[in-house]
């Protein structure tokens, strides 16, 4: 086994046995220890669902990057499995970037990610030429193989940066293998390219399947492009997005396309687009199809933005979200947890019909790993209330608290007494579609709050570093709501 990646399971054997369950997430996938970023790999392989990401093993902060490992059965309980690839080949020495993997026929494990080299240009700036490159393995331990890289400079469409090449995206349809990579196009803004292979190993250009023209962000980076109820779907991560009213966020954001897939042309007719989800942290999406046809969803909850803040002393460093199957109605991507979710819910403690004015405690109704849904009316038939608040992850001095303003149909997540010890961005406000009733589902762990609303419409992800003993909940209104609530806790 090569050096650098001995080196790093001789360090999770070290610290792995160390981490104590008080101080991770009780069912979001983090490293254990170190850093991770991006979901990579998300594939079902042999029967089981396994999961690699981006990875510096030894320190909380992004560095060399290396695949670690987790599978899982359910997307709730998951193992940990020795890191699958290290940096270390010619084509790959400063980095296996993001990628994907696919089960081959013969039963072996294929990984497609993006080598990086990084290499000094004439006016002295550091400049990673990036290319893409396969490993093969068991489910356990990965080899490189010979002929990388797969992909170079010279597969890329005219005017196409080697740069920015990177994040592919591997899957079987039409008969063969297919993938998306993100690339910068000459206009300075992403394209997202497609390849086809007839056996997985060998490569060629196919088409670009859509480019951003300067809209919507910059490069776009971490593609994916699956066929869902009838439609066609893409998602991105935007760099460098402009702030777009309350849908789009600026910087590092992230962007659905649903439209048509025009095969001829082997390009995306647009119909819609959204931002993926409404929260602080999420970026960096990746999806996997489970034997029963669910299309399921992970991603990065974390921003790029605010990586560098976190209560000092964490021994791990980002995690991913909860799964969430898709679906699309009315035009738009819905979400919603994971069903297996449903089987690791334990105490029921639920109300029907109570009536919300000042600030209300519910006898049983509190806790930090939990899966509650509020459901919310207007408490007098000729006035609506003007805000409807639940405060979670409460105690005497924090608070995160979700907020709905019926006057312009916004929700706001407040997290700024959340356990952060900087300022970063605390406040997310987005729009939501009017309706009679409001559905607010919250899924907490030790370290986040997922906010789904109206059965999947919107869905919103927080970190919140909130100490696990502030876990009082509380609901208050503006104004009269009425309002029934299911809590489950969650036990995994
Ligand atoms: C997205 C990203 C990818 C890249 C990886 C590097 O978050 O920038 O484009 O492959 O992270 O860690």
């Amino acid at each position: 086994m090569k050096d650098k990646l001995q080196k790093a399971r001789a360090f999770e054997q070290k610290y792995h046995p160390n981490l104590s369950k008080d101080e991770q997430p009780m069912f979001h996938v983090t490293g254990g220890v170190g850093w991770i970023n991006d979901p990579n790999g998300f594939s079902v392989y042999q029967g089981e669902y396994h999961l690699f990401y981006q990875y510096n093993p030894y320190d909380t902060k992004w560095g060399p990057m290396h695949w670690g490992h987790v599978k899982t059965t359910d997307f709730l309980h998951w193992d940990r499995l020795p890191c699958a690839l290290a940096p270390g080949e010619s084509c790959d020495k400063d980095g296996c970037f993001s990628g994907g993997a696919i089960e081959l026929p013969d039963g072996r494990h294929l990984l497609m990610y993006t080598g990086v080299r990084n290499v000094r240009s004439k006016n002295g700036i550091v400049e990673g030429f990036q290319t893409q490159c396969l490993a093969i393995g068991d489910g356990l331990d990965y080899h490189k193989v010979e002929s990388n890289p797969v992909l170079d400079e010279k597969d890329l469409p005219a005017g196409g940066s080697a740069i920015d090449f990177r994040d592919p995206k591997i899957f079987f349809a039409d008969g063969r293998y297919q993938m998306v990579i993100g690339n910068r196009a000459a206009d300075g803004s992403g394209s997202i390219l497609l390849y086809e292979s007839e056996d997985a190993l060998h490569w060629s250009f196919s088409s670009v399947l859509t480019s951003c023209h300067n809209q919507y962000g910059k490069m776009w980076e971490c593609p994916d492009f699956f066929p869902l109820c009838g439609k066609y779907v893409l998602l991105v991560s935007t760099q460098n997005m402009t702030s777009m009213g309350l849908e789009f966020h600026p910087g590092n954001s992230t962007l659905c396309i649903i439209g048509d897939y025009d095969r001829a042309q082997k390009h995306l007719l647009r119909d819609n687009t959204q931002a993926i989800d409404y929260g602080t942290d999420f970026y960096a999406t990746q999806t996997l199809e489970t034997p029963d046809g669910r299309r399921i969803m992970i991603a990065w909850m974390q921003s790029w933005e605010s990586s560098g803040c976190k209560p000092g002393n964490l021994p791990f460093f980002g995690q991913m979200t909860l799964p969430r199957e898709l679906s699309i109605r009315d035009g738009r991507l819905i979400q919603n947890p994971v069903c297996e979710l449903e089987a690791c819910r334990t105490v029921k403690v639920s109300y029907r019909d109570v009536m919300i004015t000042d600030e209300t405690n519910l006898q049983g109704v509190s806790g930090r790993f939990l899966d509650m849904t509020v459901t919310v009316r207007r408490g007098s038939k000729n006035q609506m209330y003007r805000y409807f608040k639940i405060n979670v992850a409460k105690d005497g001095e924090r608070v995160t608290s979700i907020r709905h303003k019926p006057e312009n149909n916004t929700i706001r997540v407040d997290r700024s007494r959340s356990g952060f010890p900087h300022d970063i961005v605390n406040v997310r406000d987005f729009p939501i579609a009017a309706k009679d009733e409001l559905k607010l589902r919250i899924v907490l762990d030790r370290y986040s709050l997922e906010l789904f609303v109206n059965d999947g419409e919107q869905a919103a992800s927080f970190v919140i570093y909130t100490p696990i003993t502030a876990d009082s909940i509380s609901f208050s209104a503006d104004g009269m709501a009425i309002i029934d609530v299911e809590k489950y806790d969650i036990e995994v």
